[in-house]
């Protein structure tokens, strides 16, 4: 059956590493993920004050995501946590109170960074976040792809053949864990 993910990616620059590694893993995916990039850069930062009359880019992307059946999160780490862009989107996806888009979703969050640890601190502060708006985020297997830097040749592809052969393992898991959360 086809299931549809929302791709979200928590860096804005136009040669993201984590932009590259998303796309990767869009190819990779199993014919049964429809997977689109939503964007957040556009999205205003999160007041609630707002809330009765909401931005029209909250509105866009609460109606983009919240149709979906699960979510892939692709995140750089800023400073050991994620990027204010992505806590703003986490943010206005769980509001109005009790209309979550989030709610009772799942999820994977995979993390990529030149650095040797490759965002572990983004990754797993992501996963708290994701908890608390009941969103059931893939356990194992985990992506932090460390060394980011060195995997995408000029066109975005990977140049090690083991990395996309891992990166696709965790596509299909990814899918057998999407059936696991969807209504039958
Ligand atoms: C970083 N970077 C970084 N890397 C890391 O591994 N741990 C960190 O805590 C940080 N902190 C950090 C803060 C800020 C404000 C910036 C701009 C960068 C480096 C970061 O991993 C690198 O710039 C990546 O290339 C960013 O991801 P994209 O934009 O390539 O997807």
């Amino acid at each position: 059956t086809n299931r549809n993910v929302a791709v979200i990616i928590g860096s804005l620059r136009k040669q993201s590493l984590n932009r590259k590694l998303a796309l990767v893993l869009m190819e990779l995916a199993p014919p049964s993920l429809t997977m689109n990039i939503v964007e957040i850069g556009q999205l205003p930062l999160y007041n609630q004050d707002h809330e009765e009359t909401p931005p029209v880019a909250w509105t866009a992307f609460r109606d983009q995501v919240g149709p979906s059946d699960a979510v892939l999160f692709v995140t750089p780490e800023y400073n050991r946590s994620i990027p204010g862009v992505l806590k703003n989107a986490v943010d206005v996806g769980s509001r109005p109170y009790g209309k979550s888009i989030w709610e009772g979703k799942s999820a994977a969050v995979v993390s990529a960074s030149p650095g040797a640890a490759g965002g572990f601190g983004a990754n797993y502060h992501l996963r708290q976040s994701l908890v608390g708006v009941n969103v059931a985020v893939m356990a194992q297997p985990e992506v932090c792809l460390g060394g980011a830097d060195k995997h995408f040749d000029a066109e975005g592809k990977l140049v090690n053949p083991s990395t996309a052969e891992f990166l696709g393992k965790f596509t299909h898991a990814f899918a057998a864990w999407i059936e696991r959360f969807v209504a039958k």
